[in-house]
């Protein structure tokens, strides 16, 4: 068990953002600093601690940063015969150097239960009376929470907004062909049941998840981005879950939603005021990434011997620089 006293050591040095010179023209995505290197055809990912939710910037959770890069680390070890990935060295434990992909601009989330909270989430669309999402037809009468019959796939664009598209409008757009649009499918799918099989093994499910994926320079269809994630994921306890599913009780939460939650409970709406986000609150929201990561890898989390994160980063990237 990790206690507050070990992460609060971390608070002062969490890593909001990186500005690293020689290693490539930068771009910051919501959680990760990402350097790309085209001369070398690779792209270096740093995971920081930033910390988003309702598309706002909150603040930054000690070694979050860590736990997400090294879970996505150990899942693309984990699922590396289903298909290819982008990593090529995880030089840090905030760091992936990855193959540059042309990727593609459809995000695919698989579904295996029927929740959400999102204008884009399956529950809420169910709910206004969708039942054909993403070209899925959906039987009448499912309610919140509930299993599908069968895994969905329910791809979203890329872009400013998360739009929700059917494989036909992927095909329409030029997206992917209907081949490719296939394979990518086939592929997603057979990822989320080994991801399932394995969080089933650790007393954890596998909700829902979101895979990026591109082609490498051979043509070679790659999981890209993260995987398995509680940032691009949903997962719920197992144990209890039949049991509060049948008394109507929302499961319990092991990803980022614990975070949703938590701004609800302190009154937070879309729009309105926002809840002072104290240290003991940064440190809560750590030890939640920290048990999912130990509770999903059964590994304990390996807490930095020396606070300095960013230097420690930027000495581990000094083969990397251009
Ligand atoms: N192998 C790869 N090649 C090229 N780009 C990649 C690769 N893996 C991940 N990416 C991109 O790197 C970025 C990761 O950053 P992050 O997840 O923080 O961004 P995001 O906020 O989710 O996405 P964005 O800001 O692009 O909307 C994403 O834009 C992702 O598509
Ligand atoms: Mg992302």
């Amino acid at each position: 068990m990790i206690t507050p006293a070990a992460l609060k050591p971390f608070l002062p040095t969490a890593l909001e953002k990186t500005d690293f010179t020689g290693l490539g023209e930068k771009y910051a995505g919501k959680v990760r600093d990402v350097y790309t290197q085209k001369e070398k055809k690779r792209a270096i990912l740093i995971a920081t601690d930033r910390q988003s939710a309702f598309d706002i910037q909150w603040c930054s959770i000690p070694l979050k940063g860590q736990a997400l890069n090294q879970l996505s680390a150990w899942w693309f070890e984990h699922v590396k015969d289903v298909m290819p990935n982008h990593v090529i060295a995880v030089p840090d434990p905030n760091a992936m150097v990855v193959k540059d992909l042309k990727m593609l601009r459809v995000e695919i989330v698989v579904r295996g239960y029927l929740t959400g909270s999102t204008g884009t989430s399956a529950w809420v669309n169910y709910n206004k009376g969708v039942r054909n999402f993403c070209g899925n037809l959906l039987p009448e009468g499912m309610v919140k929470n509930q299993k599908f019959a069968a895994p969905i796939i329910t791809p979203t664009t890329k872009g400013e907004e998360d739009e929700l598209i059917d494989p036909k409008g992927i095909v329409d757009h030029g997206f992917a062909t209907k081949q490719q649009w296939e394979e990518i499918a086939d592929r997603a799918f057979a990822l989320f049941k080994k991801g399932q099989e394995i969080a089933a093994k650790r007393g954890l499910i596998l909700v829902d998840t979101k895979y990026e994926m591109g082609y490498d320079e051979q043509g070679t269809l790659t999981i890209a981005d993260e995987v398995h994630t509680p940032d691009s994921s949903r997962y719920w306890v197992a144990a209890t879950y039949e049991e509060r599913h049948a008394r109507k009780e929302e499961p319990e939460s092991l990803d980022k939603e614990f975070f949703r939650l938590w701004l609800r409970s302190q009154g937070f709406e879309y729009g309105g005021k926002r809840p002072a986000i104290t240290d003991d609150v940064r440190v809560m929201l750590a030890s939640k990434y920290l048990d999912l990561f130990e509770r999903m890898t059964g590994e304990p989390f390996v807490i930095p011997a020396d606070t300095r994160v960013a230097e420690r980063i930027e000495r581990n990237l000094q083969p990397y620089l251009l």
